[in-house]
């Protein structure tokens, strides 16, 4: 089967949430470096993972190829805007082979659910970066094991991933990036 390689990425306040308690992001967690490296990681990315309000929040400027999950669709239909996932009802296998026959670079941004069904099926990398010192109070955590009070790096450890060094995006905060990498690619 041709390869295909799934990279997670998010970025998370100090207490690991990705959006506010409306479900929006908030302004302390968007920043112009982060963006930047986000935006040149899709560039190299075959299609984009991402839930039906991510999807419906975020344009699509570039026309970027989506897979948007949605308990709206039959199992996987190609609508003017994307693919359209169920993963209830088609498994992902299934529905990536339909996707890119020829595998490639699957980016998946989120949210929550997403992330947590994506931590089932396995990341190839998770770039986790983080705006230090920043809180979000009753906010969406990045995976649904962070309301139980486990970090998201205790998540990506016991997912079988291993950090890289930590860097710094934006000195700023800092704004700091750690790639989680499946122990799998270090063999
Ligand atoms: N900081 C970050 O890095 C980051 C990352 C991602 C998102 N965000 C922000 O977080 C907010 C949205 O995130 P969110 O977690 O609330 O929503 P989301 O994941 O964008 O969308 C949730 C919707 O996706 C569909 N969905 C997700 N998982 C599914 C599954 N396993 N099976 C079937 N359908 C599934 C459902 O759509 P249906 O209702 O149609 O069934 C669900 O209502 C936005 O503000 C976004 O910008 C921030």
């Amino acid at each position: 089967m041709p390869k295909v390689e799934i990279h997670g990425y998010a970025i998370v306040s100090d207490n690991d949430c990705i959006a506010d308690a409306s479900g929006r992001t908030p302004d302390v967690l968007r920043n112009d470096a982060d963006w930047a490296y986000f935006q040149a990681e899709l560039n190299k990315s075959a299609v984009t993972v991402l839930g039906r309000l991510g999807h419906e929040a975020n344009p699509n400027p570039k026309g970027r190829l989506r897979m948007v999950l949605s308990s709206s669709s039959p199992g996987l239909e190609r609508r003017p805007d994307g693919w359209w996932w169920n993963p209830e009802t088609l498994p992902w296998n299934h529905a990536i082979r339909t996707i890119l026959p020829d595998g490639g670079c699957v980016a998946v941004p989120g949210g929550r659910r997403v992330f947590d069904l994506f931590l089932a099926i396995g990341y190839d990398a998770f770039h986790l970066t983080r705006a230090e010192g920043t809180f979000i109070p009753d906010g969406v955590p990045v995976f649904s094991d962070c309301q139980e009070g486990v970090s998201a790096e205790a998540i990506l450890a016991k997912h079988g991933l291993k950090p890289e060094a930590r860097r710094i995006l934006d000195p700023t905060g800092p704004v700091s990036l750690t790639i989680w990498r499946n122990g799998r690619q270090d063999s």
